[in-house]
């Protein structure tokens, strides 16, 4: 593993003072870590600078073709003062996975993870402690060759920035409005889709943009070839609870295999409820909330944690979802996802991984 070198800020920056009011990712930490990597010496001279601008060409290869890579992860402090991160070695495997398919050379795990731990316990005084709070950890790969012609880069720079943030949605826990978009597709099989990339939320944008003239929060993706089968929300892996048993969208290749939606399949499973990951079509949406059988609807992922669903729109029929509120199995997950995220319930998994052992 690599030895990091650590150069502290001499112009700390206050804290956020109002943790109720730090929204998602607005305000960033005192420092960021930065790795370059180029073919001669691969990923290499590993530092922890002070935030700062990055200098790049504008020839540089990511603002021409997108060739980037993203993560999401949080860390938490627990009342007793421990530091945690929830399930690393999952982003870690999923960022490698996206790195394989956008041609960007994957960064060894020890490197990556010491990186995590060593940036997040410089600056562990910035994490928020107030319930629904956290430290979002956003590690990202960008295309740094000087070039215009398509290929992939041969020098890339591997970052990681850290914002205290409070809920992704505005309004915290309650039920957000989903529209099921039918016109404008994310992703195909065999595109970019499962991968972790900018490229996959920039194709959502116009969809989102529509949905949020009509008064709804987010945009529900059906399959790009069929346009029958529900997909994903873009920012969340979405669930439904029907007729008793918990329904996820099966991991087509056009979906994100999120680790919140892995750990709510992990925790449904535990809790003896049955779990299927299978095609959905909106249609059997639409029947199953005709017919009573749709009794909740949630997204989940590392920015929205697990968001209760009140109202999902698909062609002209609104479906309301149980009474519009949280259901008792989203509010169960919330509250064990975040329990076990946060220390204050036993991590009977080994979820968590503490960074100031
Ligand atoms: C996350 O949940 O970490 C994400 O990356 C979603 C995001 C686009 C805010």
């Amino acid at each position: 593993m690599q030895k990091i070198t650590v150069e502290r800020t001499k112009h700390p920056r206050s804290k956020p003072q109002d943790q109720s009011k730090l929204g998602f990712g607005k305000i960033f930490t005192d420092h960021m870590y930065i790795m370059p990597f180029d073919r001669e010496q691969g990923w290499h001279d590993p530092k922890i600078v002070p935030y700062q601008p990055v200098s790049l060409e504008p020839a540089s290869m990511v603002f021409h073709y997108g060739q980037e890579m993203f993560e999401g992860l949080k860390a938490y402090r627990t009342e007793d003062g421990r530091v945690l991160l929830f399930r690393p070695d999952k982003n870690i495997q999923r960022a490698n996975r996206s790195n394989r398919r956008l041609c960007i050379p994957e960064i060894p795990a020890d490197d990556f993870l010491n990186g995590l731990k060593t940036l997040v316990d410089v600056d562990k005084d910035w994490i928020p402690t107030q319930p629904g709070t956290s430290l979002y950890i956003r590690p990202f790969v960008i295309a740094t060759d000087a070039f215009l012609g398509v290929r992939p880069s041969d020098t890339y720079l591997f970052m990681i920035i850290l914002s205290p943030s409070g809920a992704y949605y505005e309004h915290g826990l309650d039920p957000v409005k989903i529209w099921i978009e039918d016109d404008y597709v994310r992703a195909v099989r065999g595109g970019i889709g499962e991968a972790k990339t900018g490229g996959n939320y920039v194709a959502s944008l116009a969809a989102q943009v529509k949905a949020h003239e009509d008064g709804y929060d987010q945009v529900l993706w059906l399959d790009g070839v069929e346009r029958k089968y529900i997909e994903e929300v873009g920012s969340m892996n979405i669930f439904f609870k029907i007729n008793g048993t918990v329904v996820t969208p099966q991991l087509s290749g056009s979906i994100l295999p999120g680790v919140t939606r892995a750990s709510c399949i992990d925790l449904c499973k535990h809790w003896g409820l049955p779990v299927e990951e299978r095609r959905i079509s909106a249609q059997e949406l639409v029947e199953a909330a005709q017919t009573g059988a749709l009794e909740e609807c949630w997204g989940s992922g590392t920015a929205a944690v697990i968001s209760p669903v009140g109202a999902l729109r698909f062609e002209n029929q609104v479906m309301t979802i149980g009474d519009g509120g949280i259901g008792p199995v989203s509010q169960r997950l919330y509250d064990t996802v975040t329990g076990i995220q946060t220390g204050t319930l036993p991590d009977e998994f080994g979820w968590t991984v503490q960074v100031n052992a």
